[in-house]
């Protein structure tokens, strides 16, 4: 159903008025999934993403599951099957390299963050305990709300193409987890010292060397993408920005205005970010995966042995 619009003149002369009256009409709309007037190659974008979202989703539960392959550390050694040798990134007394999917790392049962959880999730790879905030940070994501609804349940299919099925209830029922977007993105945000961090360490070794080999741009760039999709946020331009009518009486005011306007600027490009990043911390992971199985040589650029 649409909405058609009726003008009618009410009075004479001068004192006249329009009147818009709204009806609520079906709009001439061709029925049938996939039917539009549409004459572009509309279905080109849809269908990209299914394969770049169905991609990325596939490999992040692959690695997920794995539990292997995703750390080099100097002193537990390699996490994958080719023991400490030479080949994979920057290994050397006191490296300390971690795939962003797995960071923090908790290891369930074991020391630190892994201690406090109870023996019955023990079975859980480590990555599930740090992945859900990622993966409800992007699944709730005003961007890709728009094109996981487009590309996996086809609701709408496209702008002005008919859809398999009708009924529209907004984000209603289930989907109001999606008001958690806020909590997600505080989550999200504490992320971006912690994979600083691993950056920081992946570059300073226990000895207090310096390793900047590819491996570390790779999870510096990561940090970048992250932050600048973090940054970006609809909801985090919100906190910063939203409500506020004073740019300009307080030195706070004026520090507000800076960093909402660094965030629209970001937001512009909030779907450049989202697809990005995503591929870049699917690939830090794939990078570090490469390096302990020994398939790549991690280049040491600056510093080190
Ligand atoms: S709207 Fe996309 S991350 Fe918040």
């Amino acid at each position: 159903m649409g909405f058609s619009e009726h003008i009618w003149m009410v009075g004479e002369g001068p004192w006249s008025t329009v009147v818009l009256v709204a009806e609520n009409i079906p709009l001439p709309m061709k029925k049938g999934f996939g039917k539009t007037d549409r004459i572009d190659a509309w279905w080109k974008g849809p269908t990209a993403m299914v394969f770049y979202l169905g991609i990325m989703i596939i490999y992040a539960t692959w690695r997920g599951f794995m539990e292997a392959d995703f750390w080099i550390f100097s002193e537990f050694g390699l996490s994958g099957n080719q023991g400490g040798s030479a080949g994979t990134m920057a290994i050397e007394e006191g490296s300390h390299i971690l795939s962003p999917l797995f960071s923090p790392l908790i290891l369930p049962g074991e020391g630190t963050l892994g201690g406090p959880i109870p023996e019955w999730m023990w079975w859980m790879s480590p990555a599930m305990f740090i992945l859900i905030f990622p993966a409800g940070f992007r699944g709730t994501c005003y961007y890709y709300r728009k094109a996981y609804y487009r590309v996996f349940f086809q609701h709408p299919t496209a702008c002005a193409v008919s859809k398999p099925w009708n009924a529209y209830k907004g984000e209603t029922g289930l989907l109001v987890v999606q008001n958690l977007h806020r909590y997600f993105m505080y989550a999200a945000l504490a992320y971006l010292p912690l994979l600083s961090w691993d950056v920081y360490l992946a570059a300073r070794h226990d000895g207090g060397t310096w390793v900047i080999s590819v491996g570390t741009l790779v999870l510096a760039l990561n940090v970048l993408m992250l932050t600048g999709y973090t940054l970006g946020c609809h909801a985090f331009r919100h906190i910063i920005g939203g409500g506020s009518n004073d740019w300009t009486s307080t030195p706070i005011a004026r520090l507000k205005y800076k960093l909402w306007n660094f965030s629209t600027k970001l937001n512009e490009h909030h779907k450049d970010w989202a697809l990005y990043s995503l591929f870049w911390v699917m690939f830090a992971d794939f990078y570090i995966y490469a390096c302990t199985m020994g398939w790549w040589t991690d280049a040491v650029l600056l510093g080190g042995a």
